[in-house]
């Protein structure tokens, strides 16, 4: 059966390289000759600085974790990235770029020139919150890889052709052939058995059907994980860019997945007969943090690192060999994690929060990682919002101005109707609570893509139970594999944009409302624990990732 689904998997793709290659070169073209702007990243001054009180950072929750103590709230990004600040000027000695805001709020380059040409972002690229002063500046801005990522192929993939994908890649593609067979492959390929002949489900304990595209499939598949899975973490590579999991900021899920799988009894294995799936317990941020170079042009010494572990631990074990690394997979969150992990790492199951169908992200083998802020979530009183009859907002956005959409999302909508509050950055307030407010008393909230394609907002959105309106072409959502997301959440469509507000008041109440309560329902699936619990978010990861290989994996 391999070979002829294989081959067709292959012409499709290579139609789409085709095509991607061939928009590439007109695109360079282009920008070489235009020289697009995009190192001024734009703070609007609607806020002033001088108006807003000084506040002190609250702490919501502490986590004891490695042997430290963080403060930990869900929005405050100082924590992480003062670090690097020297009175009003950002300076990341690893970058080698300086950075500083003029009086209008917007960053210049004021050391560097030359690094003009490159696209800056910020490091965390989704702020909402204007400091009160200068020295808190909660963005670093980094440069931009400037290769495939450049690419805007002008066509979309709605979510409903994705779906239709997704289910031609599971009956289509399969990996790589082991070279010699092993007891592992025959229990996926009875898993997957299994699964496809699941029993339909009636006692679904929490599960809520709506919310999946099969429930029967999911519990299935799901129990035979709690069963059978087992899992390898290499113990090669040395800190802190390999098994040194990085908790905080807007990259946050990597590193809690690293942490939870090392530390895992369940999963794990030392015995790599038995395992199903190999870790490659490395951190994206913490690659970058520690190896980053601008003076190297581009983060090809990022990619050699990544490529030298991959030859070390080919090398040393059979366990790449045998499969070149299909029964592998990394979790990283990265925007650059997807150029990072294309050339050795291809054939891995690569869980990515940049999870963009135009940057080489592959249904049905690798998964979209959610995006979170990883604390807070356990305090259950931050839980939920407003009940429906005292959300009086229709739309609500607020955040950093970068990428192509926000910038169309403000010109439409910013101060131009009093139901859709879409701002800038709002200025600082106690606990972040102006912008936690709002999502609690909205009733969707905007999810533009920032710079890359997923932004942290979505899960904000699960979290406050406000139906998350994503306007992200090509973003493929978390757990895509098993969840009907458009039963809970609203896709809008970039060009769409002017049409936001009719788009929205067009839902009726009733689907609203339905919406609304599944929001709730997903929520448990988008929540972190210390010490994992069912179908949580550590679990749906996981399980994706199962899944996925489950779907694909092949016999001898
Ligand atoms: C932080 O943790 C310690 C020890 O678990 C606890 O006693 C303390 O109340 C916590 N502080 C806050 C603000 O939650
Ligand atoms: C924990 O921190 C203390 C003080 O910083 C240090 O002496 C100790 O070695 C640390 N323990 C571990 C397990 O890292
Ligand atoms: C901030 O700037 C002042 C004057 O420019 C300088 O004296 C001081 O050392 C700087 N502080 C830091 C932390 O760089
Ligand atoms: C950045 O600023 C620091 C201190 O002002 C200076 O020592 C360093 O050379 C600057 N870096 C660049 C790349 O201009
Ligand atoms: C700041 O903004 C004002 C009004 O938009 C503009 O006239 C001025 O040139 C800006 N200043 C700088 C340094 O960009
Ligand atoms: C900036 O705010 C911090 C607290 O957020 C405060 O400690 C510091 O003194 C302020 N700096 C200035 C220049 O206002
Ligand atoms: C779910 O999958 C099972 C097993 O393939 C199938 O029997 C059942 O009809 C499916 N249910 C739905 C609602 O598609
Ligand atoms: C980025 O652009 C520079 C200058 O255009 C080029 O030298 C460099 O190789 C590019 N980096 C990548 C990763 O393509
Ligand atoms: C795996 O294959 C590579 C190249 O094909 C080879 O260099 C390496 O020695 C092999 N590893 C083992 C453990 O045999
Ligand atoms: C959240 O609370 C539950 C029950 O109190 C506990 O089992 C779980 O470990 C907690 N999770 C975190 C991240 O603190």
């Amino acid at each position: 059966m391999g070979p002829e689904f294989f081959s067709l998997f292959h012409l499709e793709r290579n139609r789409f390289l085709y095509l991607i290659i061939t928009i590439t070169f007109a695109l360079i073209f282009v920008f070489q000759y235009f020289d697009l702007p995009y190192g001024n990243i734009l703070v609007p001054s609607k806020f002033h600085a001088a108006d807003l009180p000084p506040s002190a950072p609250e702490i919501y929750n502490n986590i004891t974790l490695l042997n430290q103590t963080y403060p930990q709230h869900p929005f405050q990004k100082v924590s992480e990235t003062k670090l690097y600040e020297k009175n009003n000027t950002i300076s990341r000695t690893d970058i080698g770029v300086n950075l500083t805001r003029d009086v209008n709020n917007t960053y210049v380059n004021f050391h560097s020139p030359s690094v003009n040409a490159e696209r800056f972002k910020p490091l965390q690229d989704d702020v909402n919150v204007i400091s009160s002063n200068q020295s808190s500046i909660t963005d670093t801005v980094l440069p931009k890889e400037n290769k495939s990522s450049l690419v805007k192929v002008p066509d979309t993939i709605s979510i409903s052709e994705m779906d239709k994908l997704l289910l031609q890649n599971y009956a289509s593609y399969r990996s790589t052939r082991p070279r010699w067979s092993s007891a592992v492959d025959q229990e996926l390929l009875q898993a997957r058995f299994e699964i496809e002949n699941a029993p339909v489900v009636t006692d679904l304990g929490n599960l809520y059907a709506p919310l999946f595209r099969n429930v029967s499939m999911f519990k299935r598949s799901y129990e035979l994980m709690e069963k059978t899975l087992k899992v390898y973490v290499y113990t090669e590579g040395s800190k802190p860019i390999m098994h040194s999991p990085y908790l905080l900021g807007i990259y946050a899920s990597e590193g809690w997945f690293m942490r939870l799988m090392e530390a895992n009894e369940a999963f794990v294995t030392k015995d790599a007969k038995k395992a199903h799936l190999f870790y490659l317990p490395f951190s994206s941020r913490r690659l970058e943090e520690t190896l980053y170079d601008r003076n190297l042009h581009g983060h090809r010494n990022l990619v050699h690192y990544l490529n030298n572990y991959v030859d070390m631990i080919a090398g040393k074990h059979w366990f790449w060999n045998r499969t070149e690394g299909a029964d592998h997979f990394l979790v990283a969150c990265h925007d650059w994690a997807p150029s990072e992990t294309k050339q050795r790492m291809a054939k891995c199951i690569r869980s990515l929060c940049n999870a963009d169908l135009k940057e080489g992200f592959m249904l049905g083998k690798d998964v979209s990682l959610p995006e979170t802020y990883v604390h807070a979530q356990n305090r259950t009183s931050d839980l939920g919002g407003k009940p429906l009859s005292k959300r009086k907002t229709l739309a609500f956005f607020a955040g950093g101005i970068h990428g192509s959409v926000r910038p169309i999302l403000l010109r439409h909508w910013e101060n131009k109707d009093p139901d859709m509050k879409i701002f800038g950055m709002m200025p600082k307030s106690k606990g972040n609570r102006n912008y936690i407010q709002y999502m609690k008393s909205s009733r969707y909230c905007i999810c533009p893509k920032g710079y890359e394609v997923n932004s942290p907002r979505v899960v904000e959105a699960i979290v406050y139970e406000c139906v998350p309106v994503i306007i992200s072409d090509n973003f493929v959502p978390p757990f895509f594999e098993v969840l009907n997301w458009e039963s809970f959440a609203v896709f809008v469509l970039e060009k769409d944009i002017p049409n936001l507000k009719s788009i929205l008041v067009s839902i009726p109440k009733e689907r609203y409302l339905e919406m609304q309560m599944r929001v709730k329902k997903v929520q448990q699936h988008f929540l972190w624990h210390r010490s994992p619990v069912k179908y949580d978010i550590f679990h749906m990861i996981l399980h994706s990732i199962w899944y996925n290989r489950v779907f694909t994996a092949r016999i001898r």
